[in-house]
């Protein structure tokens, strides 16, 4: 390790390397296929404690700071980059909006069995035409009574199936077009008029789950509210903010992954005459890789030090998702062409790594997104 961590978070991270090589690895690959396992290896990470690591001990949670829960994904997602999206949806855009703008009564209700990982968050942001325009979602949650109705959809949501509980954004003022006009829900899955439907098959991460969720005349009393009206917005982009440096650790583990498996490889593969290793080619395909990977975990492990601290940290979170998310795609390309027509085979973990690589770069916001968050807070 390059970096300065403590023993603490050092020793977090050896427990999780630890398990990841003797659980996850062997099924790393069935994972994607064999739906019923992510919920075995989540009551396993469970049981490790990993789901509310870093949230204080009063809501259940282990009291540790972002940083070793960072660790923790980068090692899972070395592994399992399906295994850590699930963990990292549910922790920081699951969790934390609760955390940081939950009533005494809601944080009482969700935190325990949700930093415990009985219960599974979602974060339902993303509309058939509001994607990276966040802020013209079209959800309704028209007042009634003491409470909201909620009509419209979400889609693309990870952890859909699985999730017991969702926050989402509806619009709860029309006259407001934009941003303003939102406001945040909790929402737990056996609401009448609330149902999850199937989503579309995708490119990677196939062993994680995501779906669509609609709301068919939901009744929400107020108490389900999240925040003040029309605060939705700011909410749900603070949340963004935090799991961008997560998204940047899962990044971080892919590129490692792909790294390590060039390395392996590159030794034993003979071509020419001599190993993969020897051609200089070669050796400039890795120390890039090698130089990229490091400058993206200084920007990751940055950007949560600020957070810790309790500084600004909207643009250094872009910063790192943005970096670390090329760079696993960059990575992750490298390792399929040095692997060759092997690496284009399902066979070798490479052609999953790039798959997955590329979720990272859309994943919590887009790469242009990142690029307009950093340019707006330049100017
Ligand atoms: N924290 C707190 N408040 C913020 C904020 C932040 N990081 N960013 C903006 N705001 C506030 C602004 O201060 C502003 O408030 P005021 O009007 O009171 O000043 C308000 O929000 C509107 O801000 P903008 O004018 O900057 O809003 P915008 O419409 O231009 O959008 C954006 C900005 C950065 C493009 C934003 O829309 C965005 O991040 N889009 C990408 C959305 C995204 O990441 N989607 C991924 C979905 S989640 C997912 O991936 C699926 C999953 O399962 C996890």
């Amino acid at each position: 390790v390059v970096m300065l961590f403590t023993q603490d978070q050092l020793a977090v991270q050896a427990l999780v390397k630890d398990w990841c090589h003797q659980k996850l690895l062997p099924y790393s690959k069935q994972l994607e296929k064999d739906k019923a396992l992510l919920k075995e290896f989540w009551v396993e990470l469970s049981e490790l404690g990993l789901c509310g690591l870093q949230f204080p001990e009063e809501y259940g949670g282990a009291g540790l700071e972002s940083t070793s829960y960072l660790l923790a994904i980068e090692e899972i997602a070395k592994i399992s980059a399906s295994l850590a999206v699930t963990l990292s949806v549910h922790t920081t855009v699951g969790i934390l909006p609760i955390i940081t703008y939950g009533t005494a009564a809601q944080k009482e209700s969700y935190l325990p069995p949700m930093t415990a990982g009985r219960w599974i968050g979602a974060f339902g942001l993303t509309e058939p035409s509001a994607g990276s325009d966040a802020g013209q979602g079209k959800m309704s949650a028209r007042r009634e009574g003491d409470g909201y109705i909620l009509n419209g959809e979400k889609i693309f949501i990870t952890n859909a199936h699985l999730a017991q509980v969702f926050v989402m954004t509806a619009r709860t003022h029309p006259e407001e077009k934009g941003p303003k006009g939102l406001s945040a829900f909790v929402l737990e899955k056996d609401t009448p008029g609330f149902t999850v439907q199937s989503g579309d098959e995708k490119l990677g991460l196939q062993g994680s789950d995501w779906g669509n969720l609609v709301c068919n005349g939901v009744y929400l009393p107020e108490t389900q509210r999240l925040g003040a009206e029309q605060e939705g917005f700011k909410i749900f982009m603070n949340s963004l903010d935090q799991g961008r440096i997560s998204i940047a650790a899962l990044a971080l583990g892919i590129a490692e992954a792909a790294l390590e498996d060039s390395i392996r490889y590159v030794k034993e593969r003979q071509q020419f005459g001599q190993t993969l290793s020897c051609f200089q080619a070669t050796q400039f395909k890795l120390a890039t890789m090698a130089t990229e990977i490091e400058a993206a975990r200084h920007l990751t492990y940055h950007a949560a030090r600020l957070k810790e601290a309790g500084q600004p940290f909207s643009k250094e979170a872009s910063m790192a998702k943005l970096y670390a998310s090329e760079t696993a795609m960059r990575c992750a390309n490298e390792a399929v062409q040095l692997f060759g027509g092997y690496g284009y085979t399902t066979d070798f973990k490479v052609e999953r790594y790039f798959r997955d690589a590329k979720s990272t770069e859309i994943v919590e916001g887009t790469s242009q997104i990142q690029r307009l968050v950093i340019a707006k807070s330049l100017l």
